[in-house]
């Protein structure tokens, strides 16, 4: 196998009050789409903090496209090429969509690409387009998730990882989301991508990883996991 392009080995993190990461391994391959699946609480966002350098790992490794990031800042991070769309969406209420959209992108980009990502962003995604001059506070909720991940295409990456993109949307809306990130995996994109159960990620899924207590406790291709009795009864609830 060619080097993974994200790499993580025996990877421990959490805050001051308690350690969430307790030793994890993870690889994700180059447009590879990877599913982190599991119970609340149980630390998927921390681990995909951990990764993107928002909390600085207590131990272990993180490689990117080969090169060791452990313990690097975020913006070093993001530099070298992974954008963290997170938990929620982190828009700004009071500004436009356009701006929320710049705000993705790289401090020191030139107008002229910015201008070019953005068409990129509106051809890509007609309903935020659509929106453009509206305040973020104006969105539907599936709207602000659509802005999250185009705020996300605004730079060039290498890897995205996409936090719970269907907390809290209702099922059309649920429906458009994974419409866009199908869309992304199939322009070539390499995703780690956090989910809650098994009901959307059919479609995109390459490898699902179930993780509990901090760590991964089953993994395998989607059919294999989602066919069996007792991983779907006792981590992801009813499929
Ligand atoms: N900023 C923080 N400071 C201290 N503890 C935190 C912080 N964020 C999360 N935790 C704790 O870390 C643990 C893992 O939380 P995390 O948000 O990673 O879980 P999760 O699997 O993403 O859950 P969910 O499905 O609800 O999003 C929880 O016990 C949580 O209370
Ligand atoms: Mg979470």
């Amino acid at each position: 196998m060619s080097e993974p392009m994200l790499q993580v080995a025996g990877l421990r993190a959490g805050y001051a009050e308690a350690t969430v990461i307790r030793g994890l391994d993870l690889a994700v391959g180059a447009g590879e789409v990877v599913v982190l699946i599991g119970p609340n609480g149980h630390g998927k966002t921390t681990l995909l903090r951990a990764i993107s350098g928002i909390i600085r790992p207590a131990a272990g490794q993180v490689l990117l496209g080969g090169k060791d990031v452990t313990g690097w800042p975020a913006e070093r991070i993001a530099t070298g090429g992974l954008v963290h769309v997170p938990q929620g969406d982190g828009l700004f209420a009071e500004m436009t969509v356009e701006e929320n959209l710049l705000m993705g992108a790289f401090p020191r980009s030139s107008w002229r690409s910015r201008r070019k990502e953005l068409a990129g962003v509106y051809e890509r995604f007609p309903v935020v387009a659509a929106r453009a001059a509206q305040r973020g506070r104006t969105l539907s909720g599936g709207e602000r998730r659509l802005v999250a991940l185009g705020r996300a295409l605004m730079r060039p990456s290498r890897i995205m990882l996409i936090d719970e993109p269907s907390l809290g949307l209702a099922p059309v809306a649920i429906d458009t989301v994974y419409e866009a990130i199908a869309e992304l995996k199939a322009s070539g994109a390499t995703i780690v991508l956090v989910e809650e159960n098994f009901t959307h990620i059919g479609g995109i899924a390459d490898a699902v990883h179930v993780l509990e207590t901090g760590t991964i406790v089953a993994s395998g291709p989607y059919a294999e996991l989602a066919s069996d009795p007792a991983i779907v009864q006792t981590y992801l609830g009813s499929l």
